[in-house]
């Protein structure tokens, strides 16, 4: 007699297909907590008005919090001159990029994104159960031409981190303007803008100027660089009413915590806060650059609050060796084969202290295989 067959659920293929994220380590390998300069927070934290107002939101911790994120979806209309009714606020950006795709791609759809770009634009689309593409850059930058040429019937979703991590580079308004005009009209154009508060280039625009007025842009901004509030995950999206209310329909009801609401309202108010953020940020990213450079290493220019560093490969001087012996210094990098980019460490800008350290390490490690 054979054996009965034995029945077990099956995940979706799509699913299974996921490549999993990997965040940024906090501690080496040996489990010593080290400097985390592997996931672009801000050195500075969040603003201590935000700290108290968290604190003071967790006495009513027993109660939900407000679905709709009244409050902060207010404020952030104030400070960017927005309709309120086209704010959704989300867990983290990541949740309303993981929304639109939800909502705009399916089984049988293309998404696209630029390569060496944010890991969560592929899960975000084989999520969705559709087709995730992605489209070469150029010069560690997105290629609007090469964009335009991927587009196919199927396209639904076109993901464009601007700034980018993991490059830190950024296509100019001018571009972004091109690449929207070449879009067919039923895809929809994410600018993912998590690093928009760091740039201060004139032709540069974080894509709220399109999503005001485009029927198929939503531009999409965090709480966890600048402002600090990384662990509270908060973020956010701009688009058109229809687009925002598809969102509103499927994402949690009450999917910002009442201490990430309070904590990103307060911080938003303190915007003296958020000007010392960019000063260190624009002290400091010269600077590693610079010294970083004069080692002979390559870094491609950023606009962020990271700093591509290429390796040569040669005599030892690798990427992966150069991570492990940070590691072994007490400093935490990205190392990034999964975005393409073995050769290179991705360095967040840390505080003067560890901004100096890792320089010195850098150093050392370069020295040493000479
Ligand atoms: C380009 C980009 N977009 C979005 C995010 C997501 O940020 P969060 O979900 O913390 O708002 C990140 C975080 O690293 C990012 O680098």
């Amino acid at each position: 007699m054979s054996a009965p067959s034995v029945k077990r659920p099956q995940v979706k293929p799509w699913i299974d297909a996921i490549d999993p994220y990997v965040p940024g380590k906090a501690r080496t390998g040996s489990g010593r907590v080290a400097a985390k300069l592997s996931a672009n927070e801000s050195p500075l934290g969040p603003s201590p008005h935000a700290v108290a107002a968290m604190q003071a939101a967790c006495i009513d911790a027993h109660r939900y919090p407000d679905g709709g994120a009244t409050v902060l979806r207010e404020a952030i209309a104030a400070l960017h001159d927005l309709d309120v009714e086209r704010v959704v606020c989300g867990t983290g950006s990541d949740e309303v990029l993981h929304l639109l795709a939800t909502a705009y791609a399916g089984v049988g759809d293309e998404v696209m994104y630029v390569r060496h770009g944010f890991m969560v634009y592929p899960i975000a689309a084989r999520r969705a159960g559709a087709e995730p593409v992605e489209v070469a850059d150029r010069a560690y930058t997105a290629d609007v031409d090469a964009l335009l040429a991927a587009v196919t019937p199927r396209t639904r979703v076109l993901y464009l981190a601007n700034p980018n991590n993991p490059t830190g580079t950024y296509l100019p308004a001018s571009e972004v303007a091109r690449l929207h005009a070449g879009l067919p009209e039923d895809v929809v154009l994410v600018l993912d803008a998590a690093y928009a508060e760091y740039v201060s280039a004139p032709d540069y625009d974080c894509g709220l100027s399109l999503a005001r007025t485009a029927p198929n842009v939503v531009a999409t901004r965090t709480f966890s660089k600048i402002y600090g509030l990384a662990a509270e995950r908060v973020g956010w999206g701009y688009g058109p009413k229809p687009i925002m209310d598809a969102l509103n329909k499927i994402r949690g009801p009450f999917n910002v915590t009442a201490a990430g609401i309070a904590g990103a309202v307060a911080a938003l108010a303190d915007q003296d806060w958020i000007a010392q953020a960019r000063a260190h940020n624009d002290y400091w990213l010269p600077w590693l650059a610079q010294q970083i450079g004069g080692m002979g290493l390559e870094t491609v220019p950023s606009v962020c609050n990271f700093l591509l560093i290429r390796f040569p490969g040669t005599d030892g001087r690798t990427a992966e060796a150069a991570n492990l012996y940070l590691q072994d210094a007490g400093f935490i990098l990205r190392w990034l084969p999964k975005q393409d980019l073995p050769d290179c460490l991705r360095l967040t800008v840390g505080t003067e202290e560890e901004n100096r350290g890792v320089v010195a390490a850098l150093r050392a490690f370069m020295d040493r295989q000479s």
